[in-house]
């Protein structure tokens, strides 16, 4: 009943017009031909990382399956090393009779990437990963609050009793030094060959995937031990109504370079005067996280540390994510991976 494909550019306005009218209305891919493009097009084959599932009957789209490969922003990693899925979608008179499963097939067999991921997976979803003998699971969220501030307007602390103290150390020969794409290519190698847990990134994927992003601003600061960079911060403000959060949206290099940070962590949290840092992730050493003076929320803490900012919605948000690694491999997920840091709303420049 339906042709399962890879969407051609001649696919684009069905395309758009289904995740109108199907996934979201006025959603950001519908409103900014700019990063629907900057996401899923791929300049070398000319085809857009989109499967779709077409109606041979009538030539409709039934069924959408996104996806971005991490070597969208560096095309000398292979593209087979890692795809993550994003919008996963069929209308719904399709759902049920396996169109979502053999677009997920297609992925699997046709792309074949060694790895496929996804984060900020459905609910529903999570059962259909696990019985592809996927690994599922929910990042952590860990924060550092403000000190200096008392009263907060994008956090919410319903009970001060009851949020627990952070417990990190200050390292004196240790900096955060704002790191541009020069710093980036010359001076981070180590870091990058240090990387033990999958997906391994690369200098090139950290220049396009953030300092290139076409609307959002981010910037990237290097872990400097004395004369040595240890490992990459990548960061970006979001703010709602005059407050600003500091959102860690990925990180290279060994977890134990976070140690020690603390000093630094409220030096940016001052001079930026944001209410908090977060950082969504998994696979980061809990001990080297508190070790920076990091908190991890826990579901029943009397706290409220929001994710979303377009629109803000002061709400605690669990992000659950799967991978098709087997158990025993090591692996990080953070913010900045998949699409879970993409402009939700149509901007030219947001900082
Ligand atoms: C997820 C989705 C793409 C799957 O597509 P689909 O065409 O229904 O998929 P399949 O027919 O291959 O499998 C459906 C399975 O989902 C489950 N399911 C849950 N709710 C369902 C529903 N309302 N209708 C049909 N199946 C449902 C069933 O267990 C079914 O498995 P089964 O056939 O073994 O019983 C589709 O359900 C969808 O568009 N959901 C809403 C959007 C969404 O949550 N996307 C994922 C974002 S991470």
């Amino acid at each position: 009943m339906h042709e399962i494909r890879l969407a051609q550019k001649s696919d684009r306005a069905a395309l758009i017009q289904f995740i109108d009218q199907h996934w979201k209305k006025n959603h950001i891919f519908v409103t900014s031909d700019e990063i629907f493009d900057w996401q899923h097009f791929d300049r070398i084959s000319g085809k857009y990382n989109f499967i779709i599932g077409v109606e041979r009957a009538t030539q409709a789209i039934h069924g959408v399956l996104g996806f971005i490969p991490l070597a969208h922003f560096d095309s000398e990693i292979p593209f087979e090393r890692l795809c993550w899925m994003a919008i996963w979608m069929t209308q719904d008179a399709a759902r049920g009779h396996k169109l979502g499963r053999r677009l997920l097939s297609y992925l699997e067999e046709s792309v074949k990437p060694d790895v496929i991921s996804t984060v900020g997976a459905s609910e529903m979803t999570l059962a259909m990963y696990q019985a592809r003998g996927y690994q599922t699971g929910r990042l952590s969220q860990y924060y550092i609050l403000n000190s200096e501030q008392s009263n907060f307007s994008l956090i919410a602390v319903k009970d001060t009793k009851r949020i627990p103290d952070k417990a990190g150390t200050s390292d004196a020969n240790k900096r955060l030094q704002p790191a541009f794409e020069n710093d980036i290519i010359a001076d981070t190698e180590n870091c990058f060959r240090a990387q033990i847990d999958f997906p391994p990134k690369s200098p090139r994927y950290l220049i396009n995937r953030y300092l290139r992003h076409p609307v959002y601003h981010y910037q990237i600061y290097l872990i400097r031990d004395r004369s040595e960079t240890t490992g990459i911060v990548v960061t970006r403000i979001c703010s709602h109504a005059g407050a600003k959060a500091i959102r860690i949206v990925d990180f290279i290099g060994p977890s134990d370079a976070l140690s020690g940070l603390c000093d630094e962590w409220n030096y940016l949290l001052k001079s930026t005067n944001a209410e908090y840092i977060d950082f969504y992730n998994q696979g980061i050493d809990d001990n080297h996280l508190r070790a920076s003076g990091f908190v991890r929320r826990e579901m029943g803490d009397a706290i409220i540390v929001p994710n979303y900012f377009e629109p803000f919605f002061k709400a605690n948000v669990e992000i659950d994510y799967c991978i098709s690694l087997p158990p025993g491999q090591a692996y990080r997920i953070v913010k900045g991976d998949s699409d879970q840091d993409r402009p939700a709303q149509n901007a030219t420049s947001m900082f």
